[in-house]
């Protein structure tokens, strides 16, 4: 764990409460005294915050040591997963086991109009399972479709939701089902960073349709708030769905377009969750298997979409990049994609796919050994490279990958021009992704990385 000491203020300070905080409680002895402490580790900010009503600094610093070196990672999966083609016809008998009554499908207008909802609502009518549809979900889901969801779930009198959808529907199901079980949080707004629910969240069977967010098995949940056009990130282990269906058959519709952008937004998942600040072996086992397989398997979903090989591939490549990134966090591509997303409605998977070159690159300094894993992954890697130059053929293949696949290469491509930068910019920097970049960035740095690609 690289955390470093940095003591604030006595008895009290502030802290920004984030995804990979972790908490802590000890008691330390002091003639006689007991003090309670109540230690936060944020390995984000490289800080340890110690709330307590008195201390004393010399006792902390010693236990502060050798609490770090007992911290435990943490890693939280879906209850169950199911795989390859055709898996959402275990519908029924997953339903049956688990007893539920009455399903809140949760999804969006194309997905109907393109009768892939239909796939799946299809197994349920067979099934005669009971179940009311909402289809309000806009890519980049806003507040109003969690608020109208969370009307629909009550109306319907659901005990269970059916998400079938790229991140936009499955994330919408989190956040519905989070407030059905915990209306303290009704505004939504409330939920941004990691908030203090009690009750896991009405359970939810998620049925992805792109591959690209692993929505289905992370603890993540992205909402816009429209009102300070922001995109809000909550994480909240309460909100993992229950049961993962990845039906690689419910993706073989998906535009060329979007299956290139959405794939380049799990190898920019992979890639990030590799490399971040908290990542360790476990998750570098799922990230750099992933990388492998989207490297692979993406030109083959863009090219020939109703190859199983491609989409399973790539349907099962998402998931396990999101069993990784989801307890480990992501970096400054993410901060700097979900505020082009939030201010100019850019798709998150070309927001991510643009940015990742660039990104990449301003990491060298800091992840030169995992490059040179990437290297090898990806098949670049030669006899007697040094690490510079496995990372330099590393980060080329990558651009070259997501040019094969026709992702733009300019923000001007995506209407974006100089003069927005700054406004991307401030909410770039305070995106709750952007501290765990292995490299620290500035407001600056990011400035400069936006006008490289312009
Ligand atoms: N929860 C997480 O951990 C996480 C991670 C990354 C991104 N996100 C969020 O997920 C959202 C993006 O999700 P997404 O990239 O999966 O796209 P999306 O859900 O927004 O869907 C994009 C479009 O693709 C269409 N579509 C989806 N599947 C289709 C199919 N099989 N056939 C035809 N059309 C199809 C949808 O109708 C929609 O119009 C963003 O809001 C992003 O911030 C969440
Ligand atoms: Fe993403």
């Amino acid at each position: 764990m690289h955390t470093t000491l940095s003591l604030q203020s006595k008895n009290i300070c502030i802290t920004r409460r984030d995804e990979r905080t972790k908490y802590n409680e000890m008691n330390c002895t002091s003639n006689l005294k007991i003090y309670h402490l109540f230690i936060i580790i944020d390995d984000c900010q490289n800080k340890i915050i110690i709330f307590a009503h008195e201390f004393m600094c010399y006792l902390l610093i010693s236990n502060l040591k050798l609490n770090i070196k007992n911290m435990v990672n943490r890693f939280i999966l879906n209850e169950v997963s199911y795989f390859g083609p055709g898996a959402r016809k275990e519908l029924p008998e997953i339903i049956a086991r688990l007893g539920y009554k009455k399903a809140l499908v949760v999804t969006d207008k194309g997905l109907m109009k393109f009768g892939v909802a239909n796939m799946v609502t299809d197994v349920m009518d067979e099934a005669k399972i009971p179940y009311e549809i909402y289809d309000e979900v806009k890519p980049n889901p806003t507040v109003t479709d969690v608020k109208n969801g969370v009307k629909a779930c009550k109306a319907a009198d659901a005990d269970f939701i059916v998400a079938i959808g790229g991140g936009s529907s499955m994330d919408t199901a989190k956040g519905i089902g989070i407030i059905v079980n915990n209306p303290d949080f009704s505004d939504v707004i409330s939920l941004e960073g990691v908030a203090d629910t009690k009750n896991k969240c009405v359970p939810i069977i998620a049925l992805p349709t792109t591959a690209g967010t692993a929505a289905e098995t992370t603890i993540n949940y992205v909402i816009i708030d429209e009102d300070k056009h922001k995109k809000m990130v909550c994480v909240d282990p309460n909100d993992i769905p229950a049961v993962a269906i990845i039906d690689a058959e419910l993706m073989y519709s998906l535009p060329k377009d979007l299956t290139a952008s959405t794939g380049m937004d799990a190898m920019t998942h992979a890639i990030e969750g590799l490399i971040t600040k908290s990542a360790w072996e476990l998750s570098d086992m799922f990230e750099i298997k992933a990388i492998e397989m989207i490297h692979k398997y993406l030109p083959i979903a863009v090219n020939e979409p109703t190859n199983p090989v491609g989409r399973d591939g790539m349907a099962v490549a998402q998931y396990v990049a999101g069993m990784a990134f989801s307890n480990v966090g992501l970096g400054v591509d993410h901060g700097m994609a979900h505020p082009m997303s939030a201010l100019h409605d850019i798709p998150h998977g070309v927001a991510c796919a643009i940015l990742l070159p660039t990104i990449m690159r301003f990491n060298v300094p800091a992840a030169l050994d995992k490059y040179m894993d990437i290297a090898k992954a990806i098949g670049v890697y030669k006899d007697g490279m040094t690490k510079e130059e496995a990372a330099n053929v590393a980060c080329t293949e990558i651009e070259n990958l997501s040019k094969l696949v026709g992702i733009p290469q300019h923000l001007t491509d995506l209407g974006i021009h100089e003069e927005d930068i700054p406004a991307l910019a401030e909410q770039a920097i305070n995106d709750v992704c952007t501290p765990g970049n292995p490299r620290d960035v500035t407001k600056d740095d990011i400035i400069a990385l936006y006008y490289k690609i312009l």
